[in-house]
C-alpha cells in the first residue's frame, strides 16, 4: 500500500513500513515487526548536535555514503571522478501484482494471489546513477524480499564498490543475533551472541556461500527462545561470496545489511547497464525462532524450489561414496545395487569414479572435466549396466530401481584431457601460480564456452542411459580469481547451466552438494531440490548439523544417510536404529554403506528402518516442524513434524547420554490442536493439551537411545 510516499507492507502478522523525508528525498524506515495500522507516529531527531547529523541519527531504508551517516552504508560507487559520494533521492514508484523475475539470478516466485511487489526508484541528480529498490511481501508467510537494480544513466564508466540487498534500521538496542558457522564435516553450528557497539560481520569469501558462514542472520530479542519472543530471519538467495554486518550505532539503532561481499564485487558498470543484487528474504516471527523458521521452511518450499521433486516423491536411495569410494567396477557396482534392492532403497547412486578415459578417476588425483566413462570399468559404455540396476525390484515392492550419477563440472583435475586442451578454461591471474585444492582447479563459469561445455557433457550423459537422479558436487573455493568481480560473473554463468540443465531434464531429481553442506543456500535450492546436508554421517553430530541447518533451510532439502559404523569420520559406533532415526528427519534419506559388511543384526533392521523412512517422508517433506530441544541445550534432543492438515505427526527423541538415577524425561509437544484427541503409537489416545503441556515420557537406558513416535488425530 502506498499513501502519498508512505509505504505500508502488511502480511498476516507483519507490517513493513517507510516513508519519504520531504526535506531530503531520503528514505526513513517506521517499522518492521507486528502488524500496525493507520497512522503512526513518526519518529523525531530532535536537535541535532555533535559530529553525528541528521542522516546519521535516522532509520534510513538505502543508506548511501558520503553525506553525514558515518554507519556502513548499503551501497558504495565510485564515480570515474573517483568519488564515492551518492545522494540517491525517491524519485517515483510503481506498485505490480505479483513478482517480476530477477535478471539471471535465483528468485521466489509467485502469483498474483501470493505477492505483490512495490518499486521505488530512487536517483541520484549529480551522477545520474539511479537506484530501484524492489519490495516483495507474501503475506502469508509474513516475508518481504527485497532486491535492488542500480543502473549507469551517465556517460562513463563506474565501479559498484559495494551492494547490499537487504538494509534496514531496527530501532532496538539490545538485540542478538544468530548465525550458522562451520567448517567441513562441521557445518550449521548455531552462533548466538550480543550484538554490541560498531560492526559485527560475517561472510565467505571463498567465492560460493560456503560451510563457513551460511547467507543466513536471525536478530532477536534477548530473551526470545524457539517458542517465544521476536525474531527476525535475513536469508539471501545467492551462492557466491557474500556479507553479513550488524552495527549498533551512537544512536542505538542496529542497521543489518545482507548482500554481495565487497571484497568479491568492484563490478564495472558501463553507461547504460544494470547490477541485479541478489533478494534477501525477511520473516518476521513475534513466536519466537521456531516461527521465523517455519515461514521461511514453507516459503521455500512453495515459492522458491522450482523441482518438482521439492515436495513429493523422495524414493530411499544407497549412494556408493562411504561403501566403496573409488573402488569398483561394473560387477561389484552392480553387486551393491542389488544389495541395496534386496534392502528395499528404491534408487541408487553412483558416486564418484566412473569417468575419465585417458585419465582415469581412480583417486582424486586424475580425471575431472572428462565426462566419459572410464572404459576398463565399464567396456560397453554405462547403458548396459544401468539397464541391470534399473531392472531391478527394490524387496517388497514392484518398484523398479532408479539409477543415480554423481558428476562435479565445475572442476578440472590438471592431470586430464580436458585441461591439457583448454588451460586458459581455468580460474588464474596472469603469471601467479594455479594453486590446487583436492588436485583440482575451477573452471571459470563466466565464460560461455565453459558454460556450453557443462551443459553438454551433462546433457550427453543424461541422454545416454536412463538416469534419473545427479548429485552435483563442488570440492574446494575459488582461489586466483582474473578480478574480483569474477565471483559475481561466475555466479551468474552458473545459474545460467543450473537453469538449462534442471529445465531440459525436469525429471530428474538434482541433489547439490560442496563437500556436504559447502553450497547449502536459497540459491542452489532454486534449481536443486535437496541437498548432501554434510560429510559428517555421525548421527549425534547429524543431529546438530541438521537442526542448525533447518534455522533457515525446510527439512525437506536435507540429504541425510544412515552410514556404517564405526563412523568413517568419527569412528563412533551408534545403534543402527539411532542412525536410522536421524537420517529419516531429513527430507532424501538413504544409506551410505555397503550391507554385505554390515553385522547381520544391523542388516536385518535396513528393510524397517526403510519402511518407517518412508512412512515418515510425506510428513517430513510437507509438514511444520517443531525444534522441541535442541542439542546444545539438551540431553534429549527432539522433534516434532505436523502435517500439513494437521491430521498427522511424527515425533523424534533421542537421549544424547545415559543419566544414571534420574527421572525419565518428559517431552512437552508444541503446535498441536489443544482440544483435538491424537493416537499415539496406534495405542492410547491424549488430547493436545495433554500432550504439549503435560506431554509424553520416554524410557530411555543408557546412552545414544532413540524414539520415533506416530500421531493421528481423531
Ligand atoms: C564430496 C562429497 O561431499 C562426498 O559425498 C562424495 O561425493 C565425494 N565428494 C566424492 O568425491
Amino acid at each position: 500500500m502506498a499513501d502519498g510516499t508512505s509505504f505500508a507492507l502488511n502480511g498476516k502478522t507483519v507490517s513493513y513500513r517507510f516513508h519519504v523525508d520531504n526535506t531530503t528525498g531520503d528514505l526513513y524506515g517506521d517499522h518492521f515487526g507486528g502488524s500496525v495500522t493507520g497512522d503512526i507516529p513518526l519518529e523525531s531527531v530532535g536537535d541535532v548536535n555533535g559530529w553525528v547529523g541528521t542522516p546519521g541519527r535516522v532509520r534510513r531504508e538505502f543508506p548511501d555514503q558520503g553525506r553525514g551517516d558515518f554507519r556502513i552504508p548499503a551501497i558504495r560507487i565510485r564515480q570515474s571522478e573517483g568519488y564515492t559520494v551518492s545522494d540517491l533521492q525517491y524519485k517515483s514508484h510503481e506498485i505490480i501484482a505479483g513478482k517480476p523475475a530477477l535478471s539471471g539470478l535465483p528468485a521466489t516466485t509467485g502469483s498474483k494471489e501470493d505477492v505483490s511487489t512495490l518499486v521505488v526508484h530512487l536517483y541520484d541528480k549529480y551522477s545520474d546513477v539511479s537506484a530501484d529498490l524492489s519490495y516483495s511481501i507474501f503475506p502469508n508467510y509474513d516475508a518481504i524480499v527485497r532486491s535492488v537494480n542500480v543502473t549507469n544513466h551517465g556517460t562513463a564508466n563506474i565501479t559498484i564498490e559495494s551492494l547490499a540487498s537487504l538494509s534496514v534500521d531496527l530501532p532496538f538496542e539490545d538485540l542478538e543475533m544468530i548465525s550458522l558457522r562451520g567448517d567441513w564435516a562441521r557445518e550449521a553450528h548455531r552462533e548466538r551472541r550480543k550484538v554490541e557497539y560498531g560492526i559485527q560481520s560475517f561472510g565467505s569469501a571463498t567465492g560460493y556461500s560456503s560451510h563457513l558462514h551460511n547467507p543466513f542472520l536471525a536478530l532477536v530479542e534477548p530473551s526470545a527462545t524457539e517458542s517465544h519472543g521476536e525474531a527476525w530471519g535475513f536469508s539471501l538467495v545467492y551462492t557466491g561470496s557474500f556479507s553479513i554486518d550488524v552495527e549498533k550505532g551512537s544512536q542505538g539503532f542496529t542497521r543489518a545489511l545482507v548482500g554481495f561481499n565487497p571484497g568479491h564485487l568492484s563490478w564495472n558498470l558501463p553507461p547504460g547497464e544494470t547490477l541485479t543484487s541478489p533478494e534477501c528474504v525477511s520473516v518476521y516471527s513475534k513466536d519466537g525462532i521456531g516461527g521465523m523458521s517455519r515461514s521461511l521452511h514453507s516459503l521455500y518450499r512453495k515459492h522458491l524450489i522450482k523441482s518438482k521433486f521439492a515436495t513429493s516423491d523422495r524414493p530411499a536411495l544407497l549412494n556408493s561414496w562411504e561403501g566403496l569410494s573409488f573402488d569398483y567396477n561394473e560387477t561389484s557396482i552392480y553387486n551393491l545395487a542389488n544389495e541395496a534392492a534386496e534392502v528395499g532403497a528404491k534408487l541408487f547412486v553412483m558416486d564418484d569414479g566412473w569417468f575419465g578415459e585417458k585419465y582415469p578417476r581412480t583417486s582424486d588425483e586424475q580425471g575431472l572435466g572428462d565426462w566419459v566413462p572410464n572404459p576398463d570399468r565399464f567396456p560397453n559404455g554405462l547403458e548396459p549396466m544401468v539397464k541391470n540396476i534399473t531392472g531391478l525390484k527394490a524387496a517388497n515392492s514392484s518398484t523398479n530401481m532408479r539409477f543415480g550419477i554423481w558428476v562435479e563440472p565445475e572442476m578440472v583435475n590438471p592431470n586430464s584431457t580436458l585441461y591439457n586442451e583448454h588451460p586458459d578454461w581455468v580460474l588464474h591471474a596472469g603469471p601467479y601460480p594455479r594453486t590446487e585444492r583436492r588436485n583440482q582447479l575451477v573452471l571459470n563459469l563466466a565464460l560461455p564456452e565453459v558454460q556450453e561445455f557443462i551443459i553438454k557433457s551433462i546433457s550427453d550423459i543424461l541422454s545416454s542411459a536412463d538416469i534419473t537422479y545427479v548429485k552435483w558436487d563442488n570440492n574446494r573455493g575459488m582461489h586466483e580469481m582474473p578480478s574480483p568481480a569474477t565471483d559475481h560473473a561466475y555466479m551468474l554463468g552458473m545459474y545460467h547451466v543450473f537453469d538449462t540443465l534442471t529445465s531440459k531434464f525436469p525429471d530428474v531429481l538434482w541433489e547439490g552438494c560442496a563437500s556436504g553442506g559447502g553450497r547449502f543456500d536459497p540459491g542452489v535450492l532454486q534449481y536443486f531440490p535437496q541437498i548432501w546436508t554434510s560429510d559428517d554421517t555421525d548421527a549425534v553430530q547429524r543431529i546438530t548439523i541438521q537442526l542448525g541447518t533447518s534455522l533457515a533451510y525446510p527439512p525437506s532439502a536435507m540429504g541425510a544417510h544412515l552410514s556404517a559404523v564405526p563412523n568413517q569420520q568419527t569412528g563412533r559406533t551408534i545403534s543402527v536404529a539411532f542412525r536410522g532415526h536421524v537420517a529419516m528427519m531429513g527430507g532424501s534419506f538413504g544409506l551410505e554403506l555397503d550391507p554385505a559388511e554390515m553385522p547381520a543384526d544391523d542388516k536385518a533392521a535396513l528393510p524397517g528402518l526403510i519402511a518407517l523412512a518412508e512412512k515418515v517422508n510425506p510428513i517430513v517433506l510437507t509438514g511444520e516442524m517443531w525444534r522441541l530441544n535442541l542439542p546444545e541445550d539438551s540431553n534429549w534432543p527432539a522433534v516434532l513434524f505436523i502435517s500439513e492438515n494437521g491430521q498427522q505427526a511424527v515425533l523424534f527423541v533421542f537421549q544424547l547420554s545415559a543419566n544414571i538415577d534420574h527421572s525419565w524425561p518428559r517431552i512437552r509437544l508444541q503446535g498441536l490442536d489443544a482440544k483435538a484427541s491424537y493416537k499415539v503409537d496406534g495405542n492410547a489416545s491424549y488430547t493436545g493439551a495433554t500432550l504439549m503441556n503435560l506431554g509424553l515420557q520416554f524410557p530411555f537406558d543408557g546412552d545414544l537411545g532413540s524414539q520415533v513416535v506416530m500421531l493421528e488425530k481423531q
